[in-house]
């Protein structure tokens, strides 16, 4: 029997999400549906709405995060999840190699249906219990931001108590995450931000310190100062990576998962072999991954932060949010009025 959910549908490039009637795939054997209490969004389905974003596949449903109740199981070996309250990891078919993704990786939330829906479809390896200690927002805050921190800063970035790490663009969801992490692990946390308020709001979590990245000299001035970081955990990349050449300290290590600002025009390679710096890039993380960041979360009792709760009504708003870079926690989409 067909299933009918809501979901925000994107049809073409550059138009905006339209709220519409959706049939759910069959279940298939393995998959159980999950009715969606709350999703959040990534830079990730801002770069598809615009078309900025290899192999876009229409229509597409995005969101990459969730948290929802399971409905329905295809198997009943998997009766035991009915009715528990769960998150989805959003890596799917990451392959058997620890040190990268295979070519049948995939993001949820295009070309897979996402989580920007009242309803969805998933494998059974996807679902993991949600930490008791969240709240439907703020576990559907953790998933994509969460595994991609975890993996930049402990198996990339090696981050051990009492480093020094350095989290560039505070208000990006991954980097938010990622302080609060390193924060836990008892590593001493500087960020950077353009927005002076931002850095109070990451102070007052537990930063050490926050610069200004508007500053033009930043990078030197902060080595300068506090002598450079073991490690630094970049998503911005552009025209502010020769800066983080100036602020690693000689032997250090820069983790590179994003690249906000586009490019590296002129990159200062001087520095990286003069200063010894390894550079090793990230993306999202793997099944052991997610269950070591979910099992730190748990321990540590870490609460993702949350910006703010649209509906799903209000997507555009949501989207316009990002754009703007307001933000400072994830924007997140409730679905519990549907
Ligand atoms: N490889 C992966 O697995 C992976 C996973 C997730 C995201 N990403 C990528 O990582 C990037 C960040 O994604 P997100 O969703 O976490 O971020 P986001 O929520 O979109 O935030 C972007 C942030 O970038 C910061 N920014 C803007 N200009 C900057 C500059 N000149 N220097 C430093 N920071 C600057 C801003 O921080 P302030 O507001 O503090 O100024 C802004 O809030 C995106 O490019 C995304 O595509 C990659």
């Amino acid at each position: 029997m067909s299933l009918f959910t809501k979901a925000a549908v994107l049809y073409e490039k550059g138009a905006k999400l339209i709220l519409d009637e959706f049939e759910l795939p069959d279940l298939q054997e393995n998959q159980v549906h999950i009715r969606i209490l709350a999703a959040a969004l990534n830079r990730r389905d801002l770069w598809i709405q615009k078309g900025l974003y290899a192999k876009i596949q229409y229509p597409a449903i995005l969101g990459s995060d969730g948290c929802g109740i399971v409905v329905n199981v295809a198997n009943k070996e998997h009766n035991h999840l009915l009715g528990q309250r769960v998150i989805i990891h959003p890596s799917l078919f990451w392959g058997d190699n620890d040190k990268a993704q295979g070519t049948s990786f995939q993001v949820l939330g295009m070309p897979a249906y996402g989580t920007l829906a009242k309803d969805i479809v998933c494998n059974y390896d996807r679902v993991y219990l949600a930490p008791k200690h969240l709240t439907n927002e703020q576990a559907a805050a953790l998933p994509l931001a969460g595994l991609t921190g975890w993996r930049a800063l402990i198996r990339q970035g090696k981050a051990q108590n009492k480093h020094k790490i350095l989290i560039t663009g505070i208000g990006g969801g991954v980097a938010l995450i990622t302080a609060q992490l390193a924060i836990a692990l008892g590593c001493e946390v500087w960020i950077t931000s353009g927005d002076e308020i931002k850095i109070q709001s990451a102070l007052s979590m537990g930063a050490s310190g926050g610069i200004l990245y508007t500053d033009p000299n930043w990078g030197k001035e902060v080595h300068k100062t506090m002598g450079g970081f073991d490690c630094i955990i970049d998503g911005t990349a552009g025209s502010e990576f020769n800066q983080l050449l100036e602020a690693v300290k000689a032997g250090g290590t820069i983790v590179n998962y994003g690249a906000t600002l586009g490019t590296v025009e002129k990159l200062n390679i001087h520095r990286i072999f003069w200063k010894q710096i390894t550079i090793i890039g990230s993306t999202m993380g793997n099944d052991e991954d997610f269950s070591n960041m979910l099992d730190f979360v748990a321990l540590k009792h870490i609460l993702p932060a949350v910006d703010s709760v649209f509906t799903l009504q209000e997507i555009d708003n949501a989207f316009d949010k990002m754009e703007r870079n307001k933000q400072f926690g994830k924007i997140i989409i409730t679905m519990e009025d549907m």
